[in-house]
């Protein structure tokens, strides 16, 4: 990215490398930097980038100035903390120094993934996102909906979910507004605070049908998965990631939406007639 005489941001010609660009945050990051005149890298195992595979990387990250990094299935792994560390010293070296973070937050098991990337030498930015408000529509949590019940190890804790395309909106402002928010770490979160109940109640009368919320033991929805061909190692950091943010520590809004873009974020009242109209939890 260069700088104009002024001082302000020229992004006309910025490229950035969205990792994750078919899933739920890089599709939509991807969409809000095209939409701000970024142009943008599209990186998935489809096109040629695999996280898993270190000799992909360089090719994805040439020339490019900035990247968007979202580490598959959680941040909060060690195979995360490894990867982000060892991609973003890769692209550091190769003058990729802007690098966005999607991360969890009041997920302690993220905080060695943020650490790797706060001592890469990059222009470093964390976003630390809440639960996302897609989860209920994209995904795993789907089907079960769609039979019209939801089972899940969240209790009756509440959180403020997050629409994924506030996330976008953050990401693409912060890689837009030069070094404003280089060394910062954001978190994101919806404007209230709903428990899962709550949410289910909101989508069930959004589609018109009834869609009920039971909750479980985090152990017995770790031995579903595990059922369903989870593997082990997955199976144990998931349980622990789900106990402990849903111990009441995310049960408070932010104001960091607002400060980036400008506006209050999403309601989740929003998403969930966008979704259900969208045919989201149809049979
Ligand atoms: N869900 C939440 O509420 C929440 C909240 C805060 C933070 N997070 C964090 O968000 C991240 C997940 O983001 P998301 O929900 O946007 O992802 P997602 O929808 O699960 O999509 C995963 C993306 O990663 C790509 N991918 C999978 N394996 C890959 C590999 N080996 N190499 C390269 N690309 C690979 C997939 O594309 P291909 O299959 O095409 O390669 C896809 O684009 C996790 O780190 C999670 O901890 C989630």
């Amino acid at each position: 990215m260069t700088q104009n005489a002024a001082g302000t941001a020229n992004t006309q010609r910025m490229t950035v490398v969205v990792t994750g660009a078919s899933g739920r945050t890089g599709s939509r990051v991807a969409e809000a930097a095209r939409g701000a005149g970024l142009a943008v890298r599209a990186a998935s195992r489809a096109r040629g980038f695999d996280w898993e595979d270190p000799t992909t990387w360089a090719q994805t990250l040439r020339d490019a100035d900035a990247a968007y990094l979202m580490y598959p299935s959680d941040v909060g792994s060690p195979a995360a903390a490894e990867g982000v560390g060892a991609l973003a010293r890769e692209a550091v070296g190769l003058g990729v120094r802007r690098l966005v973070l999607l991360s969890a937050r009041g997920e302690d098991q993220a905080l060695p993934t943020e650490e790797a990337l706060t001592s890469s030498g990059a222009d470093w930015t964390i976003v630390r996102a809440s639960w996302f408000s897609q989860n209920f529509s994209e995904g795993p949590l789907v089907e079960g909906m769609v039979h019209g019940e939801l089972v899940f190890p969240a209790g009756e804790v509440r959180e403020p979910f997050v629409d994924v395309r506030d996330i976008a909106d953050v990401v693409t402002a912060v890689l837009t507004s030069g070094d404003r928010y280089v060394g910062r770490t954001l978190e994101l979160t919806g404007p209230r605070l709903l428990s899962w109940r709550e949410a289910v109640a909101e989508i069930s009368g959004a589609t018109g049908g009834t869609i009920t919320y039971t909750p479980v033991p985090t152990r017995s929805y770790g031995e579903a998965l595990a059922g369903f061909g989870v593997p082990p190692e997955e199976v144990e950091l998931l349980t622990e990631v789900f106990d402990t943010l849903m111990d009441g520590r995310n049960a408070h809004v932010t104001d960091d939406v607002r400060e980036v873009v400008g506006r209050a974020p999403r309601d989740f009242a929003d998403f969930a007639r966008e979704a259900a109209a969208a045919g989201a939890w149809k049979a």
